[in-house]
């Protein structure tokens, strides 16, 4: 069988992560437990989930020409990615997350784009070799907005399918919404979006209605343990997940679309991929760290 070919335009970081018993408020000092260093990012997350199932992974990304982004060239390579569209730059160094996890699982994270801003237009152009041979095309928003415009618009132009996660969510154009094939927010990036709160699972019908409505054609909406809601044009499903207890969120979200973008890649209908999905990203929430938690094809048990 031909492998499904999934590519990834999107950031690499990498994650420097305290473990805390809680988080410190404004102006206070405390202990923190552990650190540990972590490849990371939305876009190199989701590409090595894909390529952990057996996915044929491009990853387009830019790093700096420094240590973190050496260390990154080495852990693509490992990985198993593509790296002809990974660029470099001596102007900007490579993205880093500072990311703080509770003893609860729950993390806070801030991110430095660095190189993953930087994207010029020949980089962007080089790429489009790359997402014409696609089966899927899935983009973030840890790199220029511009680049993520236009990586979209040539999926579109070649018949790309394509899935936009839109983290970290901000004011979007609407040309964006209307290429995107699936539109993947959480509930927090959603209600960021939609402005008003999302909390319920009638906020969140309100919200996939918003989107549809500005030309997306399906939106699925990530709900943490209460699992995830598809909508499209007369069809609304609620997937539902395993109950786990987690140690470490921190690339949940990123494991359940790299899943998602390898089964709607391989053909599958998407309640399926997003149930699927749901299982893996249950299975990362139980050890730390973001690509280091994500399970392979034979650990999911598919
Ligand atoms: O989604 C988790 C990721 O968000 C982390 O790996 C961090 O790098 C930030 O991009």
């Amino acid at each position: 069988m031909k492998k499904p070919v999934i590519c990834v335009a999107g950031s690499a970081n990498m994650d420097l992560v305290t473990t805390v018993q809680r988080m410190p408020m404004a102006g206070e000092t405390i202990h923190g437990n552990a650190f540990q260093t972590y490849f990371g990012g939305k876009g190199a997350n989701q590409a090595v989930m894909a390529a952990k199932l057996g996915g044929e992974v491009w990853m387009i990304a830019k790093i700096g020409e420094d240590t973190f982004g050496k260390d990154y060239m080495k852990n693509f390579t490992a990985c198993g990615l593509n790296t002809s569209c990974v660029y470099t730059t001596k102007e900007a160094s490579t993205g880093i997350a500072a990311i703080t996890v509770q003893e609860n699982g729950q993390n806070a994270i801030i991110v430095v784009g660095g190189a993953n801003l930087s994207f010029s237009e020949e980089e962007i152009e080089k790429a489009a070799a790359a997402i014409r041979k696609a089966d899927v095309l899935v983009c973030q928003n840890e790199i220029n907005l511009n680049a993520t415009l236009r990586f979209l618009q040539i999926a579109r132009m070649y018949g790309v399918p394509t899935i936009f996660n839109p983290a970290p969510a901000e004011d979007f154009p609407d040309e964006i919404y209307r290429l995107c094939d699936y539109f993947c927010p959480n509930e927090s990036e959603a209600a960021h979006i939609v402005g008003f709160p999302v909390k319920t699972i009638e906020d969140v019908k309100r919200a996939g209605k918003d989107f549809l409505s500005r030309g997306v054609k399906n939106v699925i909406i990530t709900l943490g343990s209460k699992g995830s809601l598809l909508m499209s044009e007369g069809k609304t499903v609620l997937v539902e997940t395993e109950k786990v207890t987690a140690v470490d969120t921190t690339g949940a979200g990123d494991a359940f679309i790299g899943t998602v973008a390898y089964f709607i890649a391989s053909g599958i209908p998407v309640e399926e991929a997003m149930k699927k999905a749901s299982h893996a990203a249950a299975l990362s929430v139980q050890k730390r760290g973001a690509q280091k938690s994500f399970p392979t094809y034979a650990e999911c048990g598919f």
